[in-house]
């Protein structure tokens, strides 16, 4: 790949971290001394992403996201430059604890931000809930992470599985659809967003009349797109992301249900694709915690700011990253760097208010964002916001005891 990809990534600026634009650090003579000691060494960030395969877009997006966080606070977080410590999970569940132990144990990372895939997000959990190290997790919705898992070192800035399918589920009710098909990946973020969809769709009377899965992530849909047309459900929902979406939306289209039946799912489908795959996303309308178009002077701001740094347009994984970095900023500032004053920093990220550009939100007690998710419809390049499908949708934290 070359050092500046597609993506407006570049990988040799990134393996460098941020010492590029951080200047040196100053460290007052009269400072106390673990405070001047904090600040005097760098913070080390792990990331812990997929930079290969389908969603290695999205963890792109992402990592883009949190250096501009960086780079708007002069490249320090709480007085302290940032040394990042990366690892490719290549969104592979398999390999996930060996790779958060390399961050953890090898590296000695004193946050981790990380990841994208659920599976892969479980297998974290295990070594980040023992090792106690500050987890922040961008994008991976396992609603076991802020549910049966939670616990006071791990958080997320983007979403549960369950929030975004459940406001879709009624939606796509009130627009008149009684039966639907749900297509996806069999794993765990396909698996909880087609259960959470099938709970609010049934219980507003409609009928999920048949659930469609293929393993992840692979994308031969012909076959489940004939079992489809078969099928004439009212409405179809599917989940898939990356380069997974680009191809379902363009096999959807090639197979002639497009325009036949009405075609929904949560944003994660359309965002971050509209580029690639031409008019066969047209009109389909999707629900995220994020829209393009928002209008707000934050999204405004950052918007433009990410296009300036990356000559890209943002999409919702940008945006999660980007609440990471600003998430991790409360918590540093309120230690001022000091990052052994871990109960200080916690209770500063947990109630931390985040000025974030898909709209201000604050973190449930699990620690995931209580936060509007929009109703969006495709309209040429953009996921253009309708209206809210459901205000200040908080995740039921099913299981989480702290
Ligand atoms: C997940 O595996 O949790 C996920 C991946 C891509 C988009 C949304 C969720």
């Amino acid at each position: 790949m070359n050092e500046q990809d597609k993506n407006g990534f570049d990988r040799r600026e990134f393996l460098k971290g941020t010492s590029a634009i951080a200047g040196a650090t100053a460290i007052g003579t009269l400072a106390p001394l673990g405070l001047a000691h904090a600040q005097g060494t760098k913070l080390k960030v792990g990331l812990m992403l997929p930079y290969t395969g389908t969603f290695a877009p999205l963890g792109i997006a992402i990592t883009n996201g949190i250096k501009l966080a960086v780079a708007e606070r002069g490249g320090k977080l709480g007085g302290r430059e940032i040394e990042y410590f990366v690892v490719d999970d290549e969104s592979n569940p398999a390999k996930a604890p060996e790779n958060a132990n390399k961050l953890v144990q090898r590296d000695k990372v004193d946050v981790v931000i990380g990841t994208v895939h659920t599976g892969v997000a479980m297998g974290m959990a295990k070594v980040l809930r023992e090792s106690g190290t500050l987890w922040i997790n961008p994008n991976a919705g396992a609603d076991e992470v802020t549910g049966a898992l939670c616990a006071p070192n791990i958080f997320r800035t983007s979403f549960s599985n369950w929030q975004n399918t459940y406001a879709l589920g009624k939606v796509v009710k009130d627009k008149g659809h009684k039966t639907a098909v749900f297509i996806t990946w069999k794993y765990g973020a396909g698996e909880q967003m087609n259960a959470s969809f099938k709970e609010s769709f049934e219980k507003q009377g409609g009928k999920v009349v048949k659930e469609l899965f293929l393993p992840f992530p692979q994308v031969e849909f012909q076959a489940l797109l004939t079992e489809i047309a078969n099928i004439k459900p009212d409405c179809v929902a599917a989940f898939f992301s990356g380069g997974g979406a680009v191809k379902f939306l363009k096999d959807y289209q090639a197979a002639g249900l497009k325009g036949k039946i009405p075609l929904y799912g949560p944003g994660f489908l359309t965002d971050g694709v509209l580029e690639e795959v031409g008019d066969a996303a047209e009109g389909i309308e999707t629900t995220l915690h994020y829209a393009d178009s928002l209008g707000t002077k934050k999204d405004d701001a950052f918007r433009l700011a990410y296009v300036k740094a990356y000559k890209l347009q943002p999409d919702v994984f940008a945006v999660q990253g980007y609440d990471a970095g600003q998430l991790l900023a409360a918590g540093m500032e309120a230690v001022k760097g000091d990052v052994s004053k871990k109960a200080a920093m916690i209770k500063a990220m947990e109630s931390a208010k985040i000025d974030s550009p898909r709209g201000a939100f604050t973190l449930s007690k699990a620690h995931n964002p209580v936060q509007d998710i929009y109703l969006r419809k495709v309209v040429g390049k953009q996921n253009k916001v309708q209206g809210v499908a459901w205000k200040q949708l908080a995740d039921p934290a099913t299981g989480c005891k702290a």
